[in-house]
C-alpha cells in the first residue's frame, strides 16, 4: 500500500473515532465565543467533537429554563454550564455523572479553593467541574472620556453620581447598561454593598433575612438605584451587556459596571486594558470580592455514559486548558496552582484582591445568577428590582414587601 493510501486510512480512522458531545451554555458574546473556541479545541485535539447548544441571554436565566425543560423531556445535553447552589439541586435529582475519579486524579481536594470545593462537591463527591472565578464588583472606565471631563476616577458613589451628571450634561452617555433584570440587579447589589457593607449584603441578599431586607439601609440602596435609573436613559441598540461593552469601547459611554466577562470582551475586540479602558473596584467596594463561578455538570443519558463523562471531564480539568481558558475569558482560575503572571493586569489585580478578600472574609457570592440563592428566588428578586428600575412610580416599600414575600416562600 502506498503512503497516500495509508494516510487516507489514518485520517478516516481518526475521523470515525471522534465522539460527539453536546454542551449547553450561554457564552454567546464575542469574547465568550473566543473562550469557547479554546474549550472546543481542547476536546477536538483529543478526538471529541463539541456540538455547542448556545442559549442567548447572559446571566444564564434562559439557559437554565432550557436545561430544565430538556431534562424533564429526558433529552439532556451531555454537559452544561451551571452556577452555585443549583449544582446540588441537580445532583439531588440523580441525573448527574459524578466526576470524583477526575477530582482524585487532579487532586482537587488539595488544589482548589475551599469555596470552590464547597460549591462543586456534594455528599456524593464532586458532582461538577469548576472552571472560572469571575469578579463582579468592577467599574470599567473609558479613560479618554473621563479625561475629556477632566475628572478623577470616582471612589465613592457621591463622586460617581456627580461625574455621571457632568457627563450627561456634556452629552456623554454616563453609564452603558444592558437593560435586562440580571444586569440591573447587578447594579443594585453593588449599591447594597456600598451602603451596608459585605456583612449586611450577605444577610439581606444571600441569606434573605427579612429584618435586613426591611431596613433603612436597603431603602437607601433602592433610592440610589432610582437615581441611577433617572440618569441612564437607555442609549443602546438592544439590551445586551455586550452591546453596552461595545459602546464603552467605542467611546460612546463613560462607564460600565459589571463582571470581568467585560474584560474578555474588550480583549477580544483588541482594546488595550487597562490603558484605554481601566478596571477599578466599584465605588465603596474596595477590599470586597463579589464573585460567581462557572462550573460544568455532566448529565447521564443514553448517548452519554459515565465513561464518556469521565473522559470529557478529565480533559476539561487539565491544568493547561484551565489556564488558557481563563486567560481568554477575563476571569481567574479556580485552581490555586496556576501561574497567572502573564495574564492581563486586571486579572492579576483580581487574583490579589481575591486572596485578600478571602483572608478578611470579604469574598461574597453575587445574587444575580443563582450563585447565592436558588434560581427561583433569584429570578423573582431580579425581576422585582428590574420593575422598580423601569417603573418610576413604584415605591421602595412595594419592592421591599415583594422581596420579603419571595424570601419567605423560599
Ligand atoms: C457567567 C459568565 C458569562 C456572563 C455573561 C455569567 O453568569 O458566569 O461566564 O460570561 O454570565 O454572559
Amino acid at each position: 500500500m502506498n503512503k497516500l493510501a495509508l494516510l487516507t486510512i489514518a485520517i478516516a480512522t481518526t475521523h470515525t473515532a471522534q465522539a460527539d458531545v453536546e454542551f449547553l451554555h450561554w457564552w454567546t458574546s464575542q469574547g465568550e465565543q473566543k473562550a469557547l473556541t479554546v474549550l472546543k479545541q481542547q476536546l477536538n485535539e483529543n478526538q471529541i467533537t463539541l456540538s455547542p447548544s448556545p442559549v442567548l441571554g447572559g446571566g444564564g436565566d434562559s439557559a437554565m429554563t432550557v436545561l430544565q425543560a430538556r431534562a424533564i423531556a429526558g433529552n439532556p445535553p451531555s454537559f452544561a454550564q451551571i452556577e452555585g447552589p443549583s449544582i446540588k439541586a441537580w445532583d439531588a435529582i440523580g441525573i448527574l455523572h459524578d466526576v470524583d475519579s477526575v477530582a482524585k486524579k487532579h487532586q482537587w481536594d488539595e488544589i482548589l479553593y475551599p469555596l470552590t470545593i464547597q460549591i462543586n462537591k456534594s455528599d456524593n463527591g464532586y458532582v461538577a467541574l469548576p472552571l472560572t472565578l469571575h469578579r463582579l464588583n468592577w467599574l470599567w472606565v473609558n479613560h479618554s472620556l473621563l479625561q475629556q471631563l477632566n475628572q478623577p476616577v470616582p471612589t465613592t458613589w457621591h463622586e460617581m453620581f456627580s461625574v455621571m451628571e457632568l457627563a450627561k450634561s456634556s452629552g456623554i452617555n454616563p453609564l452603558a447598561v444592558g437593560e435586562q433584570p440580571w444586569q440591573i440587579a447587578q447594579l443594585f447589589e453593588n449599591l447594597v454593598i456600598a451602603t451596608g457593607g459585605v456583612e449586611f449584603y450577605s444577610r439581606a441578599m444571600v441569606d434573605l433575612k427579612s429584618d435586613s431586607i426591611n431596613s433603612d439601609t436597603l431603602r437607601q440602596a433602592l433610592k440610589q438605584l432610582r437615581r441611577l435609573s433617572l440618569l441612564t436613559d437607555n442609549q443602546l441598540d438592544d439590551d445586551k451587556w455586550d452591546t453596552a461593552t461595545t459602546a464603552l469601547a467605542n467611546n460612546q459611554a463613560l462607564f460600565q459596571l459589571g463582571g470581568d466577562w467585560i474584560l474578555g470582551e474588550l480583549m477580544a475586540k483588541g482594546i488595550s486594558v487597562p490603558s484605554q479602558i481601566g478596571c477599578y473596584p466599584t465605588p465603596e467596594s474596595d477590599g470586597v470580592f463579589l464573585y460567581n463561578m462557572d462550573s460544568l455538570i455532566f448529565m447521564a443519558s443514553k448517548s452519554f455514559n459515565a465513561q464518556q463523562a469521565s473522559t470529557t471531564a478529565n480533559l476539561l480539568a487539565d491544568k493547561q486548558f484551565q489556564a488558557q481558558f481563563n486567560l481568554v475569558k477575563g476571569s481567574i482560575p479556580v485552581r490555586m496552582d496556576i501561574d497567572i503572571n502573564h495574564y492581563n493586569p486586571c486579572q492579576i489585580q483580581s487574583y490579589q484582591d481575591f486572596k485578600q478578600a478571602l483572608d478578611k472574609k470579604k469574598a461574597v457570592p453575587s445574587m444575580i445568577d443563582s450563585m447565592a440563592v436558588n434560581p427561583v428566588a433569584q429570578q423573582a428578586i431580579n425581576s422585582e428590582i428590574f420593575r422598580f428600575y423601569r417603573n418610576k412610580q413604584l415605591t421602595e416599600e412595594t419592592v421591599i414587601k415583594r422581596i420579603i414575600a419571595i424570601a419567605e416562600s423560599n
